[in-house]
């Protein structure tokens, strides 16, 4: 569910209309829902209160602080994978000790930062990384709390870019090895081995994967919360979201209609693994990024231009492959709307950028209401892996974003000044 849809034909954010922040702010423009955000989560927390658990909200989704203070506000941890995101969780007012940290190239100083700010735990995903963290430990005087990423080597039936637990990827430590390489971890110096952790993929639609890699995980994990008084257990994030059609999604009838059946939500997510993760007895950490933030957040752009050929009517907008690049990285499908509704019937177009790339497209021969030059559009689910993937390719400045909340909006980063992107650049002194 997510609070974006038509009021008297005119898209609205909450209350808010989203063309009168298009208007005030200038395009393109990233709006997020607060309430979205926050029923999210809630939802989520909800699903998990039978057994003790942590949500760390995996902030590599977006991590703008006005979305990381509105989690942090409801209790979340984060799942963090880098140095600059702890200090932005400190930013925002978030709280280090709820911090797990992943991924497979952590540097000796983003683990000696980690280790001064005392986080949760780090996701350790190779041998040679536990026998850094080991030492780094040691020289600072502290016990660092560990958890190792076991690859269960289930496929997650994802996007191949985002499937993470088969050992065709580069993460965590195959299922078979995990009780030694704990066993060798016990030796270590400075090391506290504090729980365990998994993550098989990301936009899972279906829980099958994950209950099967929970099953799979149960009987090593007694084993090893027995043999090392293990305190936690993460099952990872990965949770999926509805992108078609998402306007819809946010409206509840639609998730009683025949359309929402068998996609996954966090009612159905907890029927299936609560009793699994409830044998476990321990503490159970998730990372969700997508499911918190994908829909409540929408790419809002202008028509520039309308180029119509023998082949193709061109809607060229001035949002580009540099502000939201999943449809051209991951051919992933995004819902675009007129943010004012019109009657002119429809029309199949291409949506395009300004970039000179044919991969600058947000979608090909999509049936959609006729948009003219002027007209505002919004691309919806762009609330995860959007900002935060931009570039400024082709010099052009990073979107702003608003924070929507109920009648109210803020700024919550402003448009990039044009010289800002070249701010840090010289041109050699030999040169001039
Ligand atoms: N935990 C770990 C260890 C992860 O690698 C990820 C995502 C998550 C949690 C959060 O997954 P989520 O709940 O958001 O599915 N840029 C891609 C997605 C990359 C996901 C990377 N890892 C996209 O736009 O689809």
């Amino acid at each position: 569910m997510h609070q974006f849809g038509y009021k008297r034909g005119r898209l609205y954010c909450e209350q808010v209309s989203v063309e009168a922040l298009a208007k005030a702010h200038g395009t393109p423009l990233f709006v997020y829902s607060q309430a979205t955000l926050e029923d999210h989560f809630q939802k989520l927390d909800d699903a998990l209160s039978p057994v003790d658990h942590l949500i760390c909200y995996a902030m590599k989704a977006n991590s703008n602080l006005g979305v990381m203070r509105t989690l942090a506000n409801q209790g979340s941890g984060f799942d963090i994978v880098s140095g600059g995101e702890l200090l932005r969780v400190i930013a925002a007012g978030g709280d280090a000790k709820k911090c797990t940290f992943a991924g497979v190239g952590k540097t000796e100083d983003e683990i000696e930062l980690a280790l001064r700010k005392r986080i949760y735990c780090f996701n350790v995903e190779s041998e040679p990384e536990l026998q850094r963290i080991s030492k780094v430990a040691g020289r600072l005087k502290k016990n660092a709390p560990i958890a190792i990423r076991v690859n269960p080597n289930v496929d997650a039936k994802t996007h191949a870019k985002i499937t993470t637990g088969t050992y065709e990827n580069k993460f965590g430590i195959p299922y078979e090895k995990i009780e030694s390489v704990y066993r060798k971890a016990a030796k270590l110096p400075n090391i506290w081995l504090r729980g365990v952790q998994m993550h098989i993929g990301s936009q899972l639609t279906s829980v099958q994967p994950f209950e099967d890699a929970v099953a799979k995980m149960i009987p090593l994990v007694q084993r090893l919360k027995k043999r090392h008084n293990l305190e936690f257990c993460s099952i990872g994030g990965g949770l999926g979201i509805v992108y078609e059609p998402a306007l819809a999604s946010g409206d509840e009838k639609w998730w009683k209609s025949k359309d929402a059946k068998g996609i996954l939500t966090p009612a159905e997510y907890s029927r299936r693994l609560i009793p699994l993760l409830k044998q476990l007895d321990m503490r159970i950490v998730i990372e969700p990024g997508r499911f918190i933030a994908g829909n409540a957040g929408v790419l809002v752009t202008r028509v520039e231009y309308v180029k119509k050929t023998a082949h193709k009517n061109f809607v060229i907008v001035d949002a580009a492959m540099n502000d939201l690049i999943r449809p051209a990285f991951y051919e992933s499908y995004h819902e675009i709307l007129p943010l004012k509704q019109g009657k002119g019937g429809k029309i199949s177009s291409d949506v395009v950028g300004p970039i000179c790339e044919s991969g600058d497209t947000f979608c090909k021969d999509r049936l959609l209401p006729r948009i003219k030059e002027g007209d505002y559009v919004g691309m919806l689910s762009s609330g995860a892996y959007g900002f935060v993937m931009a570039s400024t390719y082709n010099s052009r400045p990073l979107a702003a974003e608003v924070l929507v909340n109920g009648k109210t909006s803020a700024v919550v980063r402003k448009r990039q000044p044009v010289k800002e992107i070249w701010a840090g650049e010289h041109v050699p002194r030999w040169l001039k």
